[in-house]
């Protein structure tokens, strides 16, 4: 089976990873130190926090802006269930908002509708998590003067985007929002195994959600609440979870982070060959020229027919040992949130995309015979309608 994505090992990431084995140092040392400083440094950030994944990460960012009973955020209806989940599990309540068609992502109409209305009825959001689906960015600037409007703050769910930009700088230099997440998940643009990241700019959110992934310690001498010189002290100060990075991990990821251009520049040379190859009746999410997608996924869509079924496309294409995937059902059609307040939700930009999408293989060593062949088995598919 040739899977929609998978991750990209090599002998110079065996290797990092046997030489922390052999270390001193398993869990929190040096390595996860170094990542955090690179990781920094690439996305233009001032601060960097490892996470044991990106869900724990949007935990931790989520609980850092003290959201609770009463506060409303909103999330895009296109993406993982995670960025909605951990807003509940905050205890706030989440909203979903329909996607623009062509890009895939928030749609900042549909968003400046919404919060006109919300601003009516009493209910703006706290919070707004944008989700760069497959890579590209959001309109991170109109989003942002929005959130100047009417109040909110802005967290970029960038799970897919490590290695993207938006005009001309780094997703994750966190210009336009509070905080950015990404996932080093095995599918995504580079793997710590399981592994995420919050970076931000502000000294007060780094201290906030680095406590909150351990244990609500911490081990700052300038921050202790006694005057205290021992070494072996520290001071739980907030209550948290046990989410940290190891070291095995993060040595991964600093291997890895080093080939990050690479994977990106030949995920972006076979998106652009579908592009060229695909059957035209295949429609293709619009790319902005000033940003770079990482392209974590390759989405395409099968044209607006009432007897073409994406579900047959899928199963002829895994039939033929092509690991094509549906990204996202709408969280909202999920049996948790249809049993809790969203039974009869139905977004229509989302619904259109859902029933008519399929993320293509993508992954730095696909080869371009194999995108032929899914181009051909795709064209086959589409003549016997
Ligand atoms: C948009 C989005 N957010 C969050 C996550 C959660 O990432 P992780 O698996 O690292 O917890 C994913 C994973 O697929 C995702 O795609």
């Amino acid at each position: 089976m040739i899977p929609y994505s998978t991750q990209e090992i090599d002998q110079d990431d065996i290797d990092a990873v046997t030489d922390t084995l052999k270390s001193n140092w398993l869990t929190q040392g040096p390595k996860v130190s170094q990542f955090e400083k690179i990781l920094s440094k690439n996305c233009e950030s001032k601060y960097c926090i490892t996470f044991n994944s990106a869900t724990s990460a949007l935990h931790a960012a989520c609980s850092s802006f003290d959201l609770g009973p009463g506060d409303n955020v909103w999330t895009s209806a296109n993406t993982f269930a995670a960025t909605a989940n951990v807003v509940l599990l905050c205890g706030a309540k989440i909203d979903f908002l329909d996607i623009d068609p062509e890009t895939l992502n928030i749609d900042v109409n549909i968003l400046e509708d919404k919060l006109k209305n919300a601003s009516i009825s009493g209910t703006l959001p706290k919070l707004l998590i944008t989700v760069h689906f497959s890579g590209e960015s959001c309109d991170m600037k109109s989003i942002h003067d929005l959130s100047l409007k009417y109040g909110f703050k802005i967290l970029e769910d960038a799970s897919h985007a490590l290695g993207a930009t938006y005009n001309s700088k780094p997703i994750g230099s966190c210009e336009f929002s509070s905080m950015t997440v990404f996932s080093f998940h095995p599918v995504k643009m580079i793997t710590t195994g399981e592994g995420g990241c919050v970076t931000t700019n502000s000294k007060i959110i780094e201290e906030k959600v680095r406590d909150f992934g351990r244990h609500g310690i911490t081990k700052e001498k300038e921050r202790f609440s006694v005057i205290q010189n021992l070494d072996w002290y520290y001071e739980q100060q907030s209550l948290g979870y046990n989410y940290r990075m190891n070291e095995l991990s993060a040595s991964l990821g600093i291997s890895q982070l080093s080939k990050l251009n690479y994977f990106v520049k030949t995920r972006n040379d076979l998106a652009e060959n579908y592009n060229k190859i695909l059957p035209k009746q295949i429609i293709i999410p619009k790319r902005n020229n000033f940003n770079t997608c990482s392209y974590h996924l390759y989405p395409i869509l099968l044209p607006d027919k009432p007897n073409l079924k994406r579900d047959n496309l899928f199963l002829h294409l895994r039939k033929l040992n092509f690991g094509v995937q549906v990204h996202y059902i709408p969280v909202y059609h999920h049996p948790y949130y249809r049993n809790n307040g969203f039974k009869d939700y139905f977004l229509n930009n989302a619904e259109s995309y859902f029933k008519r999408c399929l993320s293509l293989p993508l992954f730095p060593s696909l080869k371009k015979g194999d995108q032929k062949q899914v181009s051909s088995a795709i064209e086959s598919f589409l003549k016997t309608y």
